[in-house]
C-alpha cells in the first residue's frame, strides 16, 4: 500500500491537484505520522508485552488553515492511506453530539463521573480518531472537551483534527472561555501544531466565477448545478448515479434526510426544506454540518407561501451566521421571489442576504466562522 506521500504525488503528477509546497510539506509530515502508526506496536502483540511497559502513541497532528486550502483532501488522503486497523474519521460536530449522547447513557446507568467509561468506549473503537472541521461553539462541548481529549490521549489514541482556527482562537469570546482554555494548552503540548494556510483557496477556484442563483428552474439550471456540485465534490463522474446519502441528527433527537451529502455539500430541495414543517434547529443543524448548500426548485413565492417564505427566511438566516456557499436554482431572482404576502419587508433583509452570499468576500469566508457565540 503507497503511503500518503507518493498518493499525493501521484495526484499532482496526473495534473489532478495544483503544485503547493504548502501541502507537499504537509502530506510529508502526514506520511511520518502514517509510518509511526503502522509502526506502533498493537496492543497485546508480543512486541507490546516485550516492552514492558505501556508504549507511547504516535503523536498526533492539529492542522490549521483558510478554507478550500486542502485540509480535508489531506486528510482523507491520509486516512485511506494508513493501514490501522481500528480508525475512524468523522466530522467534529457529529462526534460532539455523539460524545453527549453517550454521555447521557452512561449517566443513566452509572453514578460516578461518566466520562471515563465513555472515553474508554472511544479509545477501544479506535486508536486513530480523524476529526475534520473542529470547531468549538457552544457551551456544553467547550466544557468537556478538555477532560475528553485528556483522556483519550491517556488512553493513547492518536488524534488528527483539522480547524479554520488557530488554537489560540478556538471558543474566541465563548462563555465562559476560562473552562476551555486547558484544552487549547492540550493541543498544544500534545499535538503537533501545522499551518496549511497557503495563497490559494482552492474551493474558490472550483467555484470559478459560475453563477450561483440559476434562473429559471429547469434543465440548464440542473445541468450546471450538477456541473458544480461534481466539480466541488471531486466526484468520480462515472458514479454519478450513486451518489451517497445521509442522515443527519437534530438537536440530538431527531434526523433529517439529505438526499444527496458527500464531502461537505448537500443537495436539498425546496420542497424539502421549505415546504415540509422544518424550522431553526434543522436549519441550524445543516449549517453547521455543510459549507456548500444547493438548493433546487425554488418557485416564486405568492402571498399564500407565507409559511414557506417564513422557513425560507430562517434557513437563510441560518446559512448566513455559519457563511455557508449556496448555489441554487429558482423561478426568479432573489428580489422579485416573495414581493407581496406577510413578511414581505422582512423578506428584503433575506434578499439583502442573498444578494450578499454570492459576493466574492462573502465566499472567501471560512465556514461556520463568525456563527455561534456560545450562546446556545
Ligand atoms: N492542490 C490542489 N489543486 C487543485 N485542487 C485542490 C488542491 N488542493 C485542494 N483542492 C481541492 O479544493 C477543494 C477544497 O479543498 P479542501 O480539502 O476541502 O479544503 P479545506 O478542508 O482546507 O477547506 C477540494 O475540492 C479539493 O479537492
Ligand atoms: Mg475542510
Amino acid at each position: 500500500m503507497a503511503d500518503i506521500l507518493s498518493r499525493y504525488r501521484r495526484l499532482v503528477d496526473a495534473g489532478e491537484l495544483r503544485v503547493d509546497p504548502d501541502q507537499a510539506a504537509a502530506a510529508a509530515r502526514l506520511a511520518k505520522l502514517q509510518a509511526e502508526l503502522e509502526a506502533a506496536p498493537t496492543r497485546g502483540s508480543v512486541l507490546w508485552r516485550m516492552l514492558g511497559k505501556t508504549p507511547d502513541a504516535p503523536q498526533g497532528l492539529y492542522v490549521w488553515g483558510g478554507v478550500g486550502r486542502g485540509k480535508s483532501m489531506l486528510m482523507d488522503l491520509f486516512y485511506d492511506a494508513v493501514q490501522v486497523q481500528r480508525k475512524k474519521r468523522v466530522h467534529f460536530h457529529e462526534f460532539m453530539l455523539d460524545v453527549h449522547a453517550r454521555l447521557r447513557e452512561a449517566r443513566k446507568s452509572e453514578s460516578g463521573d461518566p466520562i471515563p467509561p465513555v472515553v474508554a468506549a472511544l479509545a477501544d473503537e479506535a486508536r486513530l480518531l480523524c476529526f475534520d472541521e473542529l470547531v468549538v461553539n457552544n457551551m456544553a462541548d467547550a466544557a468537556i472537551m478538555s477532560r475528553l481529549f485528556t483522556g483519550l490521549l491517556e488512553k493513547r489514541v492518536t488524534i488528527v483534527a483539522t480547524s479554520n482556527r488557530a488554537p489560540d482562537d478556538l471558543y474566541k469570546d465563548g462563555l465562559n472561555r476560562q473552562l476551555f482554555l486547558p484544552f487549547i494548552d492540550l493541543i498544544k503540548a500534545k499535538l503537533d501544531v501545522m499551518t496549511l494556510d497557503g495563497p490559494v483557496d482552492y474551493r474558490r477556484d472550483r467555484l470559478g466565477h459560475t453563477k450561483l442563483w440559476h434562473v429559471p428552474n429547469g434543465p440548464d439550471a440542473t445541468q450546471a448545478l450538477s456541473i458544480a456540485f461534481f466539480r466541488l465534490t471531486d466526484y468520480p463522474v462515472e458514479n454519478r448515479a450513486k451518489v451517497p446519502s445521509e442522515d443527519i441528527v437534530v438537536q440530538g433527537e431527531r434526523t433529517l434526510h439529505v438526499p444527496k451529502s458527500l464531502k461537505g455539500v448537500a443537495v436539498f430541495s425546496f420542497k424539502r426544506l421549505c415546504v415540509e414543517p422544518r424550522g431553526a434547529s434543522d436549519y441550524l443543524a445543516i449549517a453547521r454540518r455543510y459549507h456548500t448548500v444547493i438548493i433546487v426548485g425554488i418557485p416564486v413565492l405568492g402571498p399564500e407561501k407565507r409559511n414557506e417564505a417564513a422557513r425560507f427566511v430562517t434557513l437563510v438566516d441560518a446559512l448566513y451566521e455559519y457563511k455557508v456557499k449556496l448555489l441554487a436554482s429558482a423561478d426568479a431572482e432573489p428580489m422579485v421571489l416573495y414581493p407581496k404576502g406577510d413578511g414581505a419587508f422582512e423578506f428584503e433583509r433575506t434578499v439583502s442576504r442573498l444578494m450578499e452570499m454570492q459576493s466574492d468576500d462573502y465566499l472567501a469566508l471560512g465556514h461556520g466562522t463568525g456563527g455561534g457565540s456560545g450562546q446556545e
